[in-house]
Formats: C-alpha cells, structure tokens, sequence
C-alpha cells in the first residue's frame, strides 16, 4: 500500500510525540527531524537565511519556544506541550508552504530587524548590497528620497538608518502595507524623518527629490503562474506586473522626471528577465546597469544587471 508524505509527516510527528512523552527529545534532535520533514516535502527556501533547512526548523522551534535566535543550550529536553507546538509551526511552513518571516512576523534587512506580515513582500531586495554606493553617486540639494512600492518601508528606512540628513517618503498603493511601514518607521524611531504616502505610484506625490529608488513588481503573468507556493503566500500585487512584467517599470520611467531635483537620480530594481527587455525597450535612455555586489564584498560578473541608474536629466 503507497502512504501519501502527508500521511508519512503525521507519523513521524507521533513519532516525535511519543519521544517528548519519556521525556528523550531534545532541541536538536527536533530540530533535525524538522528539516529532514522539510527536505522530504521539498520546500522552497524563500530567501530564508543560507538556505539551510536545519537553519530553517532551528529558527522556527526557537520562535515557539520564545528562545533567542542564537541560543546555544540545544541539548534542551522539550516538554510534551513545546513539542507540540514546534510541530503545529512545521506544519505551518511545511503543509502551507507560509515563509518563515510571516510565521515569526520577524525580518532582517540590512542586519536591522523589521515586523513583517502576509501584506508586504519580504525584504530581500538585492539593492542592499549597493546602498553605500548609491548614497554616495547622489547630488545632495534637498536630501529628500522617495522609495517607491515601499511595502514593508525596508529599503527606505535601512537608507535612513545609513545617512543621518536623509527625508525619505515611503510610497505605496496598498494601505495594508504602509500599515507595516508604519510600524517599521516607529520600530526604529524615524517618526521625525520617514513618513508614508499612499498612492497609485506618483499620483498623490507633492515634493521633489535627489533619489527615487524604487524595488516594483516585475514578474511576468506566466513566470509569476509558475513560481513556488511560497511565492504565492505573498501579495500579489507586489510582485506580479503583467504579461511582460513591466507594467509598472514603463510609468515610472515615463512619470518620474518631474519629481526629480535638476541632478536627481532614479535607480530601480527590476529583475534579469526584465533587464532584457529593458534595455532593447529604452535605448534612447542611458541607464547604468549595476552588478552584484556579493555580502563578502566582492563583484559576482554573473549576476545583477537587474538594477540601473538613470540621471533625471536623461528622462
Ligand atoms: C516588490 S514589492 C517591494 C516592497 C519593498 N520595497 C521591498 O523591497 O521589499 C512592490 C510593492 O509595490 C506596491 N505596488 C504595487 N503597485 C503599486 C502602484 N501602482 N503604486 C504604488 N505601489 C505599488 C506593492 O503593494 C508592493 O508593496
């Protein structure tokens, strides 16, 4: 007789139970068992961490038990109503396929913490790796930004957090999400910097800028059909932007000059698929495209040309 991996997880769950119930389950040991359910049921790994599924369950059995997320006693004996709970936040991550962040409703970004829920995409923009850089290619007139397609305020309040002078506007269309800005903008004490507009892209913009950054959506109607159920748990609307993805990318490009200082910049990040069509798309717009600066500090020639930089007197 064939048994379903579902009917497999939940024995091997009663099978963790009945362990925890004399008292011989440790931390680590259910920490293994939860990756090796998580590798079974082939998970996607959504950016969590390194990609690791020990790191993955260690996490989420930390989280339910409240342990910080560096604590070391792992040989810990769980009691029966820990196990239980650790299991029922597998099974969240592995049955629904939920991201670690919306289950902890925790993020890094940037190694700052951000609050995150099922509204906002969860922060893994790889323009991060470039931010330093990017402050330092902008003319300063005003010191005002615009991150554009906020979500969960990231990008805007890592930049912030970067450069003392900044005023940055967080723009987005979906009042959920600046909800979570909101409390992001709180969470690390901007109140006095960082405020959030909602708005269908620059329609309810009033000010103009020395830096429009902005992370859209940009996946395509078909590639966005086609990515993992994790994928599918976040908002639609941030990532999703039609048939060729750009939905989004040709507005902005049309739209954002006015809102731009004289020597302002716009730097967005679009993806590689998009990049392509990009390019082909505005050759009469000079656009900087930037490689991907890896986290040890060194350029990866493969990746990130899915970023450019374009001078506002060139919109
Ligand atoms: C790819 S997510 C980026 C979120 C965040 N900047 C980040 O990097 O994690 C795109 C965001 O754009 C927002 N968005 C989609 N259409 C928009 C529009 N027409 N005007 C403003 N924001 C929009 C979505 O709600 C979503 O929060």
């Amino acid at each position: 007789m064939l048994i379903s991996l579902e009917a497999k997880r939940q024995l091997a769950y009663q099978a963790l139970m009945q362990r925890s119930l004399i008292g011989k389950l440790s931390l680590a040991y259910l920490a293994q068992s939860g990756a090796k359910l998580m590798q079974k049921a082939k998970l996607h790994a959504h950016f969590f961490g390194d990609g690791s599924l020990y790191q993955t369950s260690l996490h989420l059995a930390f989280f339910g038990l409240s342990l910080p997320y560096d604590y070391q006693d792992l040989e810990k004996i769980l009691l029966p109503w820990q196990t239980l709970k650790i299991l029922y936040i597998f099974e969240r991550r592995i049955a629904k396929r939920i991201p670690v962040e919306y289950i902890t409703h925790q993020a890094t970004y940037l190694s700052h913490d951000f609050y995150i829920n099922q509204h906002v995409l969860v922060p893994r923009s790889i323009m991060s790796t470039r931010f330093q850089d990017f402050l330092t290619l902008c003319t300063w007139k005003n010191y005002r930004v615009l991150d554009l397609c906020t979500g969960s305020g990231c990008i805007g309040i890592s930049l912030a957090l970067l450069h003392p002078n900044l005023i940055i506007d967080l723009v987005d269309i979906s009042a959920e999400a600046l909800a979570v800005a909101n409390i992001n903008i709180q969470k690390h004490g901007l109140t006095h910097r960082v405020k959030t507009i909602q708005s269908n892209l620059f329609q309810n913009v009033a000010s103009k800028y020395d830096l429009i950054i902005t992370n859209p959506p940009y996946v395509s109607t078909k590639d966005y059909q086609n990515t993992p159920l994790e994928f599918k748990n976040e908002p639609q609307i941030a990532l999703e932007a039609g048939k060729d993805g750009l939905k989004l990318i040709h507005p902005i490009l049309s739209q954002a000059k006015p809102y731009l200082n004289p020597e302002g910049l716009l730097i967005a990040e679009v993806g590689y698929a998009s990049a392509k069509l990009i390019k082909k798309h505005y050759k009469n717009i000079p656009l900087t495209w930037f490689k991907y600066r890896r986290p040890n500090g060194k350029e990866s020639w493969l990746g990130m040309d899915g970023t450019f930089l374009c001078h506002a007197k060139d919109l």
